[in-house]
């Protein structure tokens, strides 16, 4: 008897595939957030304004993403080297768009923004209405009965960079200026309870920006969530106690959100974890030693001195959520693109944009393994490859850091990230990774044994994990719907 594979197979991904876009036409952009857990969506996701008004190809949309990374990296060199980099691309606007943004609300009574998501930075700026230079949404700070300006005595006025007063008197008000990316920022240090999913935040100190030149600030507001002085972390030590985690929706499924959940309840218990690094000439960066790099089973030869982490020059791998394709520095890179290039035989290989590692036919990828000290992370296929929606090309999801740059530092950006849970556990000193996946390349499944009665198709719980799966007899129907990184 022929074994019932391809058709029992193949009405597996139907009813599978079926059941997508009926859920994807629906994103639920309202939904609310629930105890200390933020939904966090993509900026091209259907419910962000900030999603590109024209739809953009697959090859528009990685040259995009990659071009701002250019920007991201100079922004990161810059704090490493605590000197501002020429800008690169001219001609071309240094957007230093966040991939990721959350729901904030601001403000009594409360006013929602959509801030983006920054663990590099530790600043809170936000906005303000009578802003000259802001684009979209602004904070009305005369509607809410819990808005302050911070004056120039306040400690906190001694941590915001080249701090003026602004008036006479002991009512002079904290302002400074700053400039980030392309951008410079005039900013009243101001306080008012922020809202974060249900826990209000009373006094939270940020800059009410006033002015601004340029197009590298989130429209609506950063929300940093590094570790320094004036970060939303050491603001919320009693609340948060400086640990949080965050699960990154992958950037082909926009439709689905991830989340960023806040404080040490829930986080998960068993999870991988390295001990965080900590330079204190750039406090906000989440550092961690990266060892080796395994591509497959083979550890690649990288020389220490690529890897290793020094405080003086800022060298070393962090964790940023803010770059969306992972770069190491050229030693590295090269010894990494190479072996996964020699385990590809025969495949030509072409270039796209940034990438140099592309392949226009169907390729076997070796996995990747980052390995930090306690800790191997090994990424699925999905998080190390891009292809292309047509799936004519495929390309190796890294790069090489940009040598007109500081380039010392390695970035484990935030496609290398997606669909794991990231811990960032100050307290403990330690940042953990576990797997939140749907992953549908390995194909879990397999034919009905054939010595059975097989004409029973059974979804099994892999296939289920990550969707939320409703049983409503009443109305006789089940639904699912997708729900990876919860
Ligand atoms: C997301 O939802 C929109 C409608 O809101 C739909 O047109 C689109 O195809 C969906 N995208 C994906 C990747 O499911
Ligand atoms: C910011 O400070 C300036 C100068 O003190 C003041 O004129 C302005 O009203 C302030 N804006 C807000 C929103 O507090
Ligand atoms: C800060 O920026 C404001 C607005 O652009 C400007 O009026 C002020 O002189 C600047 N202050 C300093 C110290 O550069
Ligand atoms: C917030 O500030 C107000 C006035 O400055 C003060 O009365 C209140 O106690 C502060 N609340 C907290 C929780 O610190
Ligand atoms: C990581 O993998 C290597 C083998 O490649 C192994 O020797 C090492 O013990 C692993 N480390 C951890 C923490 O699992």
């Amino acid at each position: 008897m022929k074994r019932p594979f391809p058709s029992l197979l193949h009405s597996i991904l139907l009813a599978l595939l079926f059941l997508y876009p009926a859920q994807g036409s629906d994103p639920n952009c309202n939904s609310e957030d629930h105890g200390s857990t933020l939904q966090v969506m993509h900026i091209y996701s259907p419910c962000s304004p900030f999603r590109p008004s024209k739809s953009l190809s697959w090859e528009e949309t990685v040259l995009d993403m990659a071009a701002k990374d250019e920007a991201r990296l100079q922004y990161l060199s810059s704090l490493v080297a605590k000197k501002s980099v020429v800008p690169i691309a001219s001609g071309r606007q240094i957007i230093q768009s966040p991939t990721y943004i959350v729901r904030a609300k601001i403000g009594t009574p409360p006013q929602t923004l959509l801030m983006a998501m920054d663990n590099s930075n530790d600043a809170a700026w936000i906005p303000c209405a009578g802003c000259v230079g802001c684009s979209s949404s602004v904070f009305s700070s005369t509607k809410s009965t819990t808005y302050k300006t911070l004056g120039c005595q306040a400690a906190q006025c001694k941590q915001v960079p080249n701090p003026t007063c602004a008036g006479a008197g002991a009512g002079a008000g904290c302002s400074f200026n700053l400039t980030y990316g392309s951008s410079s920022i005039a900013a009243n240090l101001s306080q008012d309870t922020i809202t974060l999913a249900m826990d209000a935040i009373p006094n939270y100190s940020f800059g009410c920006i006033q002015k601004l030149t340029g197009s590298s600030v989130p429209a609506q507001g950063l929300l940093g969530l590094g570790r320094g002085p004036l970060s939303l972390l050491s603001q919320t030590q009693n609340l948060y106690q400086s640990t949080f985690s965050y699960c990154l929706p992958n950037f082909k499924s926009l439709n689905f959100s991830g989340s960023l959940r806040l404080g040490p309840v829930g986080q998960p218990k068993r999870i991988k974890t390295t001990p965080l690094l900590k330079n204190p000439r750039r406090s906000s960066l989440y550092y961690v030693n990266m060892v080796a790099v395994r591509v497959g089973r083979k550890i690649v030869d990288i020389p220490p001195s690529a890897l290793a982490f020094n405080p003086t020059t800022g060298a070393g791998t962090i964790f940023d959520s803010g770059t969306v394709f992972t770069r190491l520095v050229a030693p590295a890179y090269i010894a990494v693109r190479d072996e996964f290039r020699r385990r590809i035989k025969g495949a030509t290989v072409s270039s796209l944009g940034g990438f140099d590692t592309c392949y226009s036919v169907p390729i076997v990828a070796p996995t990747i393994t980052f390995m930090f000290t306690g800790m191997n992370v090994t990424l699925p296929v999905d998080n190390i490859l891009i292809h292309s929606t047509a799936g004519s090309i495929t390309c190796l999801a890294m790069a090489a850091a940009p040598d007109n740059v500081n380039s010392v530092l390695n970035v484990i950006a935030n496609m290398q990230q997606q669909n794991h849970r990231v811990l960032f556990d100050v307290p403990n000193s330690r940042l953990g990774v576990a797997r939140e996946p749907w992953s549908i390349t390995g194909l879990a499944m397999a034919a009905a044994p054939d010595n059975v009665n097989s004409v029973l198709n059974v979804i099994a719980n892999m296939q289920q994990q990550n969707h939320r799966v409703l049983f409503d007899v009443p109305n006789s129907r089940l639904g699912v719907a997708r729900e990876p990184c919860t």
